[in-house]
């Protein structure tokens, strides 16, 4: 597929998808969401790639779904065509990891794509916010979910009732994004932690993006239970001999994902 709304380089084992209709501020529109799920799948499916790396621009990682777009569906139309789910469920199902790198505005469903991957990297001067409730509706692909167990009820229902944006150092005191890095640094920061999990044994990194997304989806009991079964049958891999191997005879682990 060729592609209009996204950039996308794949530089020694990690994809970087750069999120690109710079007169929109990436507002996610069918296009932009089309092509995304096909160069996530594209990046699944090459065994080269080992980590996913998504950005937008300086001045915006995505500021929300494309209002232009949306306007005139109706209810009838949007729970018909179940705006949003198809794309949002291919995101999710992507089992390699997948760093947010976001500078400017991450808003509504920008935020919300944010959100999806598995940790966050903001620049200084990253925004965050859900401000559906300006547009008179709602946040609609997580950020009364998800943002809620990430940041609490008290900062979600703020976010969610009031609109505001949230600045970078807040998002990171709250547990929002995982690191703040310079403007000027942030896709070199997030290509260097990229290349860090790229080292891994491909195997366990997937194992570990399951384990904890599970801790979202389950009670803590199950949740340890299943943690304890993939750690155990990961002793099942030649990679977990290799790891631990390596550490005894002081030396670089050579993983083969096996
Ligand atoms: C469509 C958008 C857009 C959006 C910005 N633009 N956000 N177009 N959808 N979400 C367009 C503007 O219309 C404008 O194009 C151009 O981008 C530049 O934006 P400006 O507003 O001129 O820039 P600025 O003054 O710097 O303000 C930036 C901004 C503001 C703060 C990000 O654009 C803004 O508030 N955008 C909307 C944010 C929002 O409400 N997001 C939630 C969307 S709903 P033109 O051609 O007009 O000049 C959502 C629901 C998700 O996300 C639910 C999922 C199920």
């Amino acid at each position: 597929m060729a592609y209009e709304t996204i950039i996308v380089e794949i530089e020694d084992h990690i994809a970087l998808i750069k999120l690109n209709r710079p007169d929109a501020m990436n507002a996610l529109n069918d296009q932009l969401l089309t092509e995304l799920c096909d160069a996530l799948k594209s990046a699944q499916n090459n065994d080269k790639v080992r980590c996913i790396v998504l950005t937008g621009s300086e001045k915006a990682f995505a500021a929300g779904a494309d209002i232009k777009m949306m306007s005139s569906k109706s209810f009838v139309d949007v729970f018909t065509e179940d705006l949003f789910t198809p794309e949002s469920e291919q995101i999710l199902a992507v089992r390699k990891p997948i760093i947010a790198a976001v500078s400017g505005y991450a808003l509504g469903g920008g935020c919300e794509l944010a959100m999806m991957c598995d940790f966050i990297i903001c620049s200084d001067t990253a925004k965050f916010g859900q401000p559906e409730i300006n547009l008179g509706v709602s946040a609609g692909l997580g950020g009364t979910q998800r943002l809620t167990r990430f940041i609490g009820k008290s900062k979600a229902m703020d976010m969610n009732l009031t609109g505001r944006f949230m600045e970078a150092d807040e998002a990171e005191r709250c547990g929002l994004v995982s690191r703040i890095v310079p403007a000027k640094k942030l896709i070199e920061e997030a290509m260097s932690a990229a290349t860090k999990i790229a080292e891994k044994s491909m195997i366990t990194t997937m194992a570990v993006k399951e384990m904890v997304n599970r801790s979202y989806e389950t009670t803590l009991r199950e949740g340890l239970l299943f943690e304890r079964r993939v750690f155990h049958s990961l002793f099942a891999t030649e990679d977990q001999k290799e790891g631990m191997a390596a550490f005894m005879e002081k030396r670089e682990a050579q993983f083969r994902d096996k």
